[in-house]
């Protein structure tokens, strides 16, 4: 099994990454040889400021090994130390129908969020194609918006495949529906487009002025509480193992626990779990040298393995001089 999954950097990362994203993808580091990037050529469709680019690109890798990746069973690198990446993309794009492009409906809804399409914009899926097939992955975890793309991917493949010969890997996408969305400060799910998002690391003070605004409802300390319905608590369980959820759920049922204690406890859950990877984040910002060598070794590791099939599709595909003497 390869794993292969990419993250955008285009922002700092939340607590519903770390659950819906992270979390998983770390945990899979012991199922099978992993690949995780990070994403830079996608979001340039939407950061076009260098220097925020090379700082949430940085913020992305510093979050990720502070979170327990390790760089020695992950082959962890950023997306545009890889160019072969790119001349695949345009190999599968020659493949590509353009109606398969039309009905993607991360492209629909960003241009009617207002984002001015451009070509890069429209032709992202066969990016993210190229990322898949490059490494010959046969397992992407992703979030259910990110499902279509691994069926784009799979078509092209299909369709390359059948028209030059077995180059690619038919991947499959892996759903994780048993990860929970995570909820925000307001209830809904959690996203830094919504402003309503708890950072993984952001600053003490920050974190908990946030938890202490999650919107309750107005029952009085007295009254006997619903955890199930209770953001606080849904944020809590995520947190805490079963023996504490459910001493807190017994707290709420029994009456007499505010939700001033319960935001408490909350916060305090998060700091005791957050702190260690404050820690080794702090410690590796202050050797980004290591950091930069960890991703130049993943960077030599995907290379090879994006080079080997690069050049399988341009022989497929007459690219290479006259080819083996008949
Ligand atoms: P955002 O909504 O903050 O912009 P992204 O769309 O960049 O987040 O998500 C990056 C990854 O984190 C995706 O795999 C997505 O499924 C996961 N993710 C984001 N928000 C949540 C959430 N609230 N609950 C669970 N997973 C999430
Ligand atoms: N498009 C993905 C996202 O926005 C990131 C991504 C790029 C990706 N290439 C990928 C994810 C390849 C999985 C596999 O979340």
């Amino acid at each position: 099994m390869r794993i292969l999954s990419g993250i955008q950097p285009s922002g700092k990362l939340h607590i519903g990454n770390w659950f819906g994203m992270m979390k998983p993808a770390i945990e899979l580091q012991s199922q099978g040889e992993a690949y995780l990037f990070i994403a830079n050529y996608h979001a340039l469709t939407s950061v076009t400021d260098a220097n925020a680019l090379r700082q949430e690109t940085l913020n992305v890798a510093l979050d990720f090994l502070a979170c327990g990746l390790d760089p020695d069973r992950t082959v962890f690198f950023r997306q545009s130390d890889v160019p072969e990446v790119t001349e695949l993309t345009w190999l599968l794009s020659v493949v590509t129908p353009m109606g398969l492009l039309e009905r993607c409906h991360s492209y629909k809804d960003k241009i009617a969020k207002g984002l001015t399409p451009s070509h890069g914009l429209f032709s992202y899926p066969v990016l993210m194609a190229a990322d898949i097939l490059a490494y010959q992955s046969t397992t992407v975890p992703v979030g259910r918006d990110q499902k279509q793309h691994v069926e784009v991917t799979r078509d092209i493949a299909l369709k390359f495949n059948n028209m030059f010969g077995t180059v690619f890997t038919i991947p499959e996408p892996s759903i994780r529906d048993d990860v929970a969305v995570v909820p925000g400060t307001d209830g809904q799910k959690m996203s830094k487009s919504y402003n309503n998002h708890l950072e993984l690391f952001g600053n003490e003070k920050e974190l908990r002025a946030r938890v202490m605004r999650i919107v309750t409802d107005s029952k009085s300390l007295a009254e006997p509480k619903d955890p199930d319905t209770c953001t606080v608590f849904r944020l809590y369980r995520l947190f805490a193992g079963p023996a504490e959820t459910q001493a807190m759920a017994d707290r709420y049922r029994a009456g007499g626990f505010g939700y001033g204690e319960a935001k408490k406890a909350l916060f305090e859950i998060m700091q005791d779990t957050l702190e260690p990877f404050r820690r080794k984040r702090d410690e590796l910002a202050r050797d980004l040298e290591r950091v930069e060598a960890v991703l130049r070794r993943g960077a030599e590791r995907a290379q090879a393995a994006a080079r080997e099939t690069l050049n399988r599709a341009r022989t497929a595909m007459g690219l290479d001089g006259h080819g083996p003497r008949q």
